[in-house]
């Protein structure tokens, strides 16, 4: 795709997520260093781009899609920061440079990531709408915390750690990726359709289905990542699932059949979006993106 967009919508998150940090007091150096260290050290900011450009697409204000897309952006690097933690994945590279926890130290990267938690509620909460109604407010905060709990992200986390060195199922790793990935992903179309005008049910059903396939087809492609791409390439360490012994697409389907599960999901995805009454060039090539990408 034409990385323009992607590269505006990731400058426009950092430079609200920034301002959000330097609004907090440095009474804990320490703790607000590693929260800023994880949160502004790079990544690709694919679900802030999700809300924005399907966001813009409904009519929905770009000022007030800014509180939903750095509250997703603060969830998921907690979530980065915790996956990386020596009990979970054990990770010593992200995003390019040392975990949180080998930069800084184990306690205060449990603490980065519970703080970037609830930061990301303080963001949704308290983000200055000026066309979003109230009770759209609360409800984007309730379908954030279902698909950040246990219910969505966090169970699906329980599931890959369940996983890891078991026998497991197709039907199995799909659900664990629908919930551990796909459930940020889904979340973002819902938060975009919450921020607009429009709010016709017939776009949201459309919109989830989109998400759903590419959702599963972005897990898909970063187990293939993990086989096919080097270190440095992909600013984490290459192998880490190999090496766990974890659960993921090509180690239980082989390569070309994962891939070709990646590229029946992006058509899935392409197929939801084209009936919808919108200009939707811009969700294409990002689909198209999601299943090419190298890192
Ligand atoms: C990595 O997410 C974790 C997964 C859910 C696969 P991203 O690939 O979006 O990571 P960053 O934010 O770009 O570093
Ligand atoms: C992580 O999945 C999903 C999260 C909820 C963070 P992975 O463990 O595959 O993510 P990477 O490969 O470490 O980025
Ligand atoms: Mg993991
Ligand atoms: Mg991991
Ligand atoms: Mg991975």
């Amino acid at each position: 795709m034409s990385t323009e967009n992607l590269a505006l919508y990731q400058t426009r998150v950092e430079r609200h997520l920034q301002q959000v940090l330097q609004s907090y007091q440095p009474t804990e150096p320490k703790l607000l260093d590693a929260m800023s260290y994880s949160l502004l050290m790079g990544g690709k900011r694919i679900r802030p781009f999700l809300i924005y450009s399907c966001g813009t697409m409904l009519g929905a204000n770009l000022n007030d899609l800014d509180g939903p897309a750095a509250a997703i952006e603060a969830l998921h690097s907690y979530s980065l920061i915790h996956d990386d933690l020596p009990a979970m994945d054990d990770d010593d590279l992200r995003r390019g440079k040392p975990t949180c926890h080998k930069a800084f130290d184990e306690a205060t990267a449990i603490l980065a990531g519970d703080a970037l938690q609830t930061l990301a509620f303080e963001i949704l909460s308290q983000h200055p709408y000026q066309n979003v109604a109230a009770k759209d407010i609360v409800a984007m905060i309730q379908h954030f915390s279902r698909a950040s709990g246990y219910a969505g992200m966090c169970g699906g986390q329980a599931i890959d750690i369940m996983q890891t060195n078991q026998a497991t199922t197709v039907a199995q790793l799909e659900r664990m990726h629908r919930l551990k990935t796909g459930a940020l992903i889904e979340l973002t179309v819902q938060l975009a359709w919450l921020c607009s005008p429009k709010q016709n049910p017939a776009d949201l059903t459309k919109l989830q289905q989109f998400a759903s396939a590419l959702g599963l087809a972005f897990q898909v492609q970063d187990d293939i990542l993990d086989i096919e791409s080097d270190s440095q390439t992909l600013g984490k360490p290459q192998g880490s699932d190999s090496k766990a012994n974890k659960a993921t697409y090509p180690i239980l389907l082989g390569l070309p059949q994962a891939k070709a599960k990646a590229q029946q999901l992006y058509q899935d995805a392409l197929n939801a979006l084209a009936s919808l009454p919108y200009n939707t060039d811009e969700l294409r090539q990002f689909a198209q993106y999601i299943v090419d990408r190298r890192f």
